[in-house]
């Protein structure tokens, strides 16, 4: 069985979609082993305890405002539970190299822009008050650099000329669910590879299913 924890940090829609599509999909051999969380009032909790999934919260004023210290506690944890995946999934806060080096090549993000355009905290305000036609959603391997790492999917949402914060977000969102949903379920068949000759490029052999 292949193991995945998840991060989160607010509603947990993302996890609940890998709660639906992935962890009760019978079709899928993997499961979420463990959700940590950096707030302790995060809507996601109630999610990860209403599918009996453990949760943790580990917040970064507990360790007095030190990433590295958070992120030593988030190591300790998750190697309770040896995950094959950790799926930062609306995680809001950067990690730093205890984490990634914990895990190399096993820690993906979600983000909802297709990067490089668009990075940081605020992408779909962003892309609309720069004015973009297009922007989108990418999953991509986490690496130091904010948003940095090489993207493992990446799908476009156009930006509609009556688009609002709201309507955007509600449509990127559903992107989101989907590609993540995809991406994870990929990992979890070892069909994603870091190219070895090319380490920017991820081979992603999704066999157009
Ligand atoms: C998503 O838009 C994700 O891309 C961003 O934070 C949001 C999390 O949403 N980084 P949710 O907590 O999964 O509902």
């Amino acid at each position: 069985m292949y193991r995945i924890a998840v991060m989160v940090s607010g509603n947990g829609s993302n996890l609940q979609a890998l709660i639906d599509n992935v962890h009760r999909n019978a079709r899928v051999d993997a499961q979420i082993v463990m959700v940590i969380c950096s707030k302790d009032d995060a809507p996601a909790l109630e999610r990860a305890r209403a599918a009996d999934i453990r949760a943790e919260v580990v917040t970064l004023e507990s360790r007095g405002g030190d990433r590295q210290r958070r992120d030593g506690e988030v190591v300790r944890l998750l190697r309770l539970v040896a995950p094959d995946l950790v799926v930062m999934a609306g995680w809001m806060s950067i990690v730093t190299p205890v984490l990634l080096d914990a895990f190399p090549d096993k820690v993906i993000n979600l983000h909802p822009s297709l990067l490089p355009a668009f990075p940081g905290m605020n992408s779909i305000a962003d892309s609309l008050d720069w004015g973009a036609k297009v922007t989108g959603v990418t999953v991509h391997l986490a690496e130091e650099t904010v948003d940095g790492g090489p993207p493992i999917l990446q799908e476009p949402v156009p930006i509609l000329p009556d688009d609002t914060l709201e309507t955007l977000a509600e449509r990127m969102h559903g992107v989101e669910h989907r590609i993540l949903t995809r991406a994870v379920t990929l990992f979890a068949q070892g069909r994603v590879h870091r190219d070895p000759t090319r380490l920017r490029r991820m081979i992603v052999n999704d066999g157009g299913s």
